[in-house]
């Protein structure tokens, strides 16, 4: 059928549809993609109406409208009431919508629809998703199962931040340089002093290292676990693994030490590590 058409027919049905497109131009939404709790935002829908009458504009939040601007009634503007959410009307216009003492309930995603006036009534919308960040207090924790090793041997390392809203993004950093987690796990809690149902987590990031030669610069590894809330928040912990025995190093690095003190230090922790490598072969 498509192969009949008159191309005269079908040149006019594209230009009918290049007007209809640009008689409403541009409807385009700017949020911030992350604010902190308690901070004043504006949210932003710009438009061309191209010399079409507005009609409307109206904000929705998910599915459920928020606010609405209508230039030919009086007031202009109405806001439906949504839990959590407090819009700041003497502030909100045709193009800026003001939410004041945000929480973390005013995570969403919001759309803006504008149409046009009779006799067209033409409509677009355009929308962006916002979160509202209750940062950890603190910066996140560390647990190491031991701190002296040598080569060959396994080391396990947890990494655990304070309840924060949305969850943290945890990575880790041998020596500087970024190294996968082995696991990673968010846990969703309620803080004892939180008054509403929020949902907060915890991340814990759990890294399995195995002791290779290069581990270690100067018979030392940092092992580090950064915590990130998109650009509000960064935590970071610290944890220095060492070499239980150390490999033959110049005297100078090792300094004015007595060395059958040295030595004999060195065959106790040798004994011991000789006794947790046993266990944990027994152990598997
Ligand atoms: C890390 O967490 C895992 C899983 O919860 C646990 O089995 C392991 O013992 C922990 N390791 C350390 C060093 O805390
Ligand atoms: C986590 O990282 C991803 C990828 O880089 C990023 O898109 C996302 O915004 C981050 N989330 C947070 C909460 O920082
Ligand atoms: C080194 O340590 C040993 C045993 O602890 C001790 O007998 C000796 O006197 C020490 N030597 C020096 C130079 O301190």
């Amino acid at each position: 059928m498509g192969v009949s058409w008159n191309p005269c027919i079908f040149l006019i049905f594209s230009a009918l549809l290049i007007v209809v497109i640009e008689s409403l131009k541009d409807v385009r939404v700017t949020v911030p993609e992350a604010v902190r709790m308690r901070e004043t935002i504006t949210l932003q829908c710009a438009f061309d109406l191209e010399g079409e009458p507005l009609y409307t504009v109206k904000w929705y939040k998910g599915s459920k409208e928020l606010f609405r601007f209508i230039p030919k009634e009086l007031p202009n503007s109405k806001v439906f009431a949504m839990p959590g959410i407090e819009v700041d009307l003497s502030k909100s216009t045709r193009n800026e919508l003001v939410l004041r003492n945000v929480q973390p309930e005013v995570t969403g995603r919001y759309k803006c629809e504008v149409s046009s006036d009779a006799p067209n009534f033409y409509t677009k919308m355009d929308s962006g998703y916002m979160y509202v960040v209750d940062a950890p207090i603190d910066d996140p924790s560390l647990t190491i199962d031991k701190n002296l090793v040598d080569i060959g041997d396994f080391v396990s390392v947890n990494c655990t931040t304070l309840p924060s809203f949305p969850s943290t993004n945890v990575s880790w950093y041998l020596n500087g340089i970024k190294v996968a987690p082995s696991s990673m796990q968010k846990l969703e809690v309620t803080p004892e002093l939180s008054t509403s149902n929020r949902k907060y987590f915890i991340t814990i990031s759990g890294m399995e290292l195995q002791i290779t030669e290069s581990t270690f610069q100067n018979g030392k590894a940092v092992l580090s676990c950064v915590a990130k809330l998109f650009n509000l928040y960064r935590g970071e912990r610290k944890e220095t693994i060492e070499e239980a025995k150390p490999r033959p190093r110049p005297s100078s690095v090792l300094g004015p030490r007595n060395d059958s003190s040295v030595s004999q230090r060195l065959k106790i922790s040798n004994v011991g590590f000789i006794l947790t490598f046993i266990l944990l072969h027994v152990h598997r």
